[in-house]
Parts: structure tokens; sequence; C-alpha cells
């Protein structure tokens, strides 16, 4: 059953509490990347512009929870916030349920935007606490979860707030919608032809997704080191290159599931190698990895052949970095994937794109926009195109 939205309820003259994921990279008090404070903008307004006031809530990072941490406030988030909405976004306490955070939000008006301070400053936040859900959702008239990036925990704020709330509206926001709409439902009814492409270090992280994929998509293409796993799978050299060995097994059963399904399972046909794990270290091109050197790319022919795939592609799901990006001499894979996805866009392609890797990768690169949807769910993208389903969202009303 879909899940209702904010722009499904009227919120004239409501207080609405709204969850949102700003757990944001931050360099020296600095936000380096602003994705996901970006992505809460719509929620926001919908809410600002139809007469109601809106009570941000969020966690970032993973703070002691005994109390104020200066490295993890969210202060310097509302001063940002602030620039983006072009109104000023209130602050009101280092305790998201002292007194003083209480009394800002039974004063806020219509038209009024308050920030509460990091909820994992208190441990009952992640424990999921109920006395500390209601006092949170005390706040509110009504709930929204647009805090996709987190939907995966059932952390207070996700899921026992709303329980608190139950006889109040309690709804997905804008962004909530469209991550489930590109990770959840076009991948269940894809356009064909559907190819896959993951990469990554490690086949542990993916395998749920693998399985979860494999029948749904025409190609799947494999890079990154998680790709060294499966070629040992296949007796093929991998030299000193990443391979969990524990899970040669699980990359048999995949290979095994893509012949039965008659899934084309693309590995690499040539190689990035470099002679140590050092960043910078001199790369070279080779067809096989040699023994006392390992891979940190894919080869040039590989990534033709992958960018070929893709460019043939109706739908295209990425995620995972198909080299080490940060290396000169390591990016070029994750390069031309990039580059075929945007031109797969342009000739109406639906591409999706999920990791904060990935998404990284594509911001370096000035190609985030050329996508359908970079999602702002790292672990959250991963279990959502596993398959799974998330309590923070199950919690919410439903439509029918
Ligand atoms: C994330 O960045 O994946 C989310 O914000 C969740 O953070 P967590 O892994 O610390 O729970």
């Amino acid at each position: 059953m879909p899940t209702k939205t904010i722009d499904q309820i009227p919120v004239d003259g409501l207080r609405v509490l709204v969850r949102v994921d700003f757990n944001v990279p931050m360099q020296d008090g600095r936000i380096t990347d602003d994705r996901r404070i970006r992505s809460a903008i719509p929620t926001i307004n919908s809410i600002l512009d139809r007469g109601g006031s809106v009570v941000l809530m969020s966690h970032m990072g993973r703070p002691k929870g005994e109390g104020y941490e200066a490295s993890f406030s969210l202060e310097p988030i509302a001063l940002h916030l602030a620039t983006l909405l072009g109104r000023s976004v209130g602050f009101p306490s280092r305790d998201c349920v002292d007194e003083a955070a209480a009394t800002a939000v039974q004063s806020l008006k219509p038209g009024g935007v308050l920030l509460l301070e990091n909820l994992r400053f208190h441990k009952a936040e992640q424990k999921g606490d109920p006395y500390f859900a209601e006092k949170i959702a005390a706040y509110g008239d009504a709930y929204v979860n647009d805090a996709f990036g987190t939907c995966h925990r059932p952390d207070a704020s996700m899921v026992a707030v709303p329980q608190a709330m139950a006889g109040k509206p309690r709804v997905a926001g804008l962004l909530v919608e469209r991550e489930i709409a590109f990770l959840s439902e076009a991948v269940a009814n894809p356009k064909r032809p559907m190819v896959v492409i993951l990469g990554g270090a490690k086949v542990s992280s993916k395998i749920g997704a693998i399985e979860h994929l494999l029948p749904k998509c025409d190609a799947m293409l494999i890079g990154g080191a998680m790709a060294y796993t499966f070629m040992r799978a296949l007796g093929q050299p991998t030299g000193t290159s990443l391979v969990e060995e524990e899970h040669i097994p699980t990359a048999e059963r995949a290979l095994a599931a893509a012949r039965e399904a008659g899934v084309e399972l693309l590995l690499p046909i040539d190689h990035v190698v470099a002679d140590r794990l050092n960043h910078g270290s001199p790369t070279r091109v080779e067809s096989q990895i040699p023994d006392d050197a390992l891979g940190v790319d894919i080869g040039p022919e590989t990534a033709t052949q992958f960018a070929g795939r893709i460019e043939g592609a109706q739908s295209a799901l990425w995620n995972g970095p198909l080299g080490i990006f940060e290396w000169p001499g390591a990016d070029g894979g994750t390069r031309a994937v990039a580059q075929a996805l945007a031109k797969a866009t342009k000739a109406g392609a639906t591409t999706i794109v999920g990791g904060g890797d990935s998404a990284a990768a594509l911001d370096a690169m000035g190609l985030a926009a050329d996508m359908t949807h970079v999602s702002t769910g790292g672990g959250a993208s991963v279990e959502m195109l596993e398959g799974k389903r998330f309590e923070a969202i199950e919690v919410l009303d439903q439509i029918g």
C-alpha cells in the first residue's frame, strides 16, 4: 500500500514535526556536501507555503549520547539551511528536549522554522526509548518522515515518535516519496533492458542486493574490489587483490543464479593494477592481474564494454565505485560508467544512483545533475535495493 505524503494533508495552522537526515559530512566545522539538506527543502516549503510551521529534527554522526558535544552540533546546519531557504531558522538550545527547546516550539508561528539540536545527544534516541519519544511527539500536530538516509534505523524519532503520535497525521516527506519511487518501485517494474552496475569493496555488503536484483535485470556489471572475489570463484588470477575468501561460495551462488535466470553477469576483462595499496602508487593496465600486483580499477576495455551496455539500457541502477576513485590513474572505470549513465539519461533512460561513494564521485565529476535520481541514502539505499521493509515507513499512514 502506498504511503500518504505531506502534500496530501492540510497543514494550515499546524506545527509539523519533520524528521530529516542532516547527517552530512563536515570538515573543520564546514559542510562539505549539502545534498541531504537541499533535498529536504521541497518538504519544508510545501508546509510553509500552505500555512504551517516546521520543527526539524535530525541526528548527526555518532556522539556518545551523554549530552552536548560541539563537534556534533547541528548549529552550522541551521545557519546553512537559513541561507538556502532565504528565511531565518531558529536554533533554540543545546538539548532537543530541555525547557528552552520546548518553549521555542510552543511559540513557533505559522511560517516559522526551527531546528532541534542533535537527537543523538541522548542515548534514548538510538535505543528507541518511548519516554524520550513522547517528549518529542508533544512538539507536533503532525509528523513527517523525510529522513530517507535513516529509514533503515529503528531510532526513537523514526519509529517511537510516530507511534506516540497515533491519531495525528503521520506521513512521508517528498524526498522519502521520491527515494521509494526510484529505489523500490522503479526497480520492481523496470523499463527493459535494465542494467545494474555494482562496485565497491565488498561482496558481503552487496550480496542481498545482488540476490534481489538479479531476477529483475537483463545484465549485471560488476567492478570494484568485489569483482576479485567473483574472479577467484571462477578460478581467475587475482594477484594480491582484496578477495573475501569466506565469500567465494557466495559469489559462486550468484554466478549460478545469473546463469539460471539468463542474466548476463559481466566481470572485468582487463585491469588497472598497482604494486602496492598506497595512495597514488603508479598504475598500469594488464589483461590478467600478475601474482605480485593488485587490481585498483577496471581496465579500459572493460570500461568500454560496460559503457556500451549502459548506453543500450532503458533503465540503469548504479551502486559503488568501479575502482579507487580517489587515486589518479584508478578513476577511469568510475568516470566511464558515470559518463555512460549521463548519456543514457539524455537518451531517455531512467538512471538511478545509490550510495554515498558513487554520489560523491558524481559530484567530483560534475555529473550528478545528469542522473534521473541520486539517492541521499547510504546504508538505507542498499537495504532498499535488498528489498527490505522499513519499520519507519510502515508506521506511517497508508492510502486506502
Ligand atoms: C547514514 O548516513 O547512513 C545515516 O545518516 C544513518 O547514520 P548511522 O549509520 O550513524 O545510523
